[in-house]
């Protein structure tokens, strides 16, 4: 991987963590510059400083706060970004007649809202750039349900998969390749937060066949090490055992 993204200048989005933090570390390694995005300020800014990158917290479900943090991004990266990847995301299982409408609301507002804040904000940078990507980490819940009580999460996965079409639509003639990461199930905290009986489930899965977050990240760094004029448009991944 190393000298891969020489040069390259990368923001991810949910780099406290699970999925982000390893591509973080990832784009580092292969060479690339980063810039880290997340609400937790000391685990993004503890990363920076082992990666030589910068920290730049917010919440991306405010707009205006991820305006600010990607114009700081850009700044701090030597005025340019030439990669996004939206990994951000949470996961609060339930029933729709027996769900919390609060759930329902955060999952929209990070898992859809806060991916297309975070890339407006970008693309003025990533269209200046010589060529450019944004990454879009999603689910093979996107495109096939796993249980019921994962109908309102997979729907705002299978939001994310439309708007990457209509991104690689709006962008590709300007020089940005758009590309859906779409893992099964991946060890991370992400199932920490609900204590819903699915989320324990999926947990415990997680631990036994999931993949690991540092070979979703090798996969992100494939996709944004990919030769000019090739577009991974979706990228679906599992363990072996799922
Ligand atoms: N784990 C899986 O099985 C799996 C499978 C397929 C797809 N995915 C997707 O992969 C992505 C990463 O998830 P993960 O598994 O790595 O989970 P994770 O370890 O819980 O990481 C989630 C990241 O999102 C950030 N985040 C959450 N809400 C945010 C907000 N309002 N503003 C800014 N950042 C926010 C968190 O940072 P802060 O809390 O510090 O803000 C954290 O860095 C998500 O989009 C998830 O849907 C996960």
């Amino acid at each position: 991987m190393e000298g891969r993204l020489e040069g390259r200048r990368i923001l991810v989005t949910g780099a406290s963590g699970g999925i982000g933090a390893a591509t973080a570390r990832a784009v580092a390694a292969a060479g690339g510059q980063v810039a880290l995005l997340a609400r937790r300020e000391d685990r993004i800014a503890a990363l920076a400083e082992e990666l030589g990158g910068a920290a730049v917290p917010a919440d991306v479900v405010d707009v205006a706060a991820v305006g600010h943090a990607v114009a700081r991004a850009a700044e701090a990266l030597g005025g340019r970004l030439d990669g996004l990847v939206n990994a951000a995301g949470v996961l609060r299982p339930g029933t729709v007649a027996e769900g919390d409408p609060d759930d329902w609301a955060l999952t929209f507002d990070v898992n859809v809202r806060g991916l297309l804040h975070a890339t407006q904000a970008a693309i003025p940078y990533l269209t200046a750039a010589d060529h450019a990507d944004v990454v879009n980490v999603s689910s093979m819940s996107g495109r096939r349900l796993g249980s019921a009580p994962m109908g309102v999460y997979a729907a705002s996965k299978a939001a994310v998969h439309m708007l990457s079409e209509g991104l690689r639509r709006e962008l590709g003639e300007r020089g940005v390749r758009v590309a859906v990461i779409a893992p099964g199930i991946v060890e991370t905290d992400i199932f920490a937060a609900s204590d819903h009986e699915t989320a324990h489930s999926l947990a415990a899965r997680s631990r036994q066949i999931g993949l690991s977050a540092d070979q979703v990240a090798d996969r992100i760094v494939e996709v944004l090490a990919a030769p000019p004029g090739v577009v991974h448009a979706e990228v679906a991944m599992l363990s072996i055992d799922q």
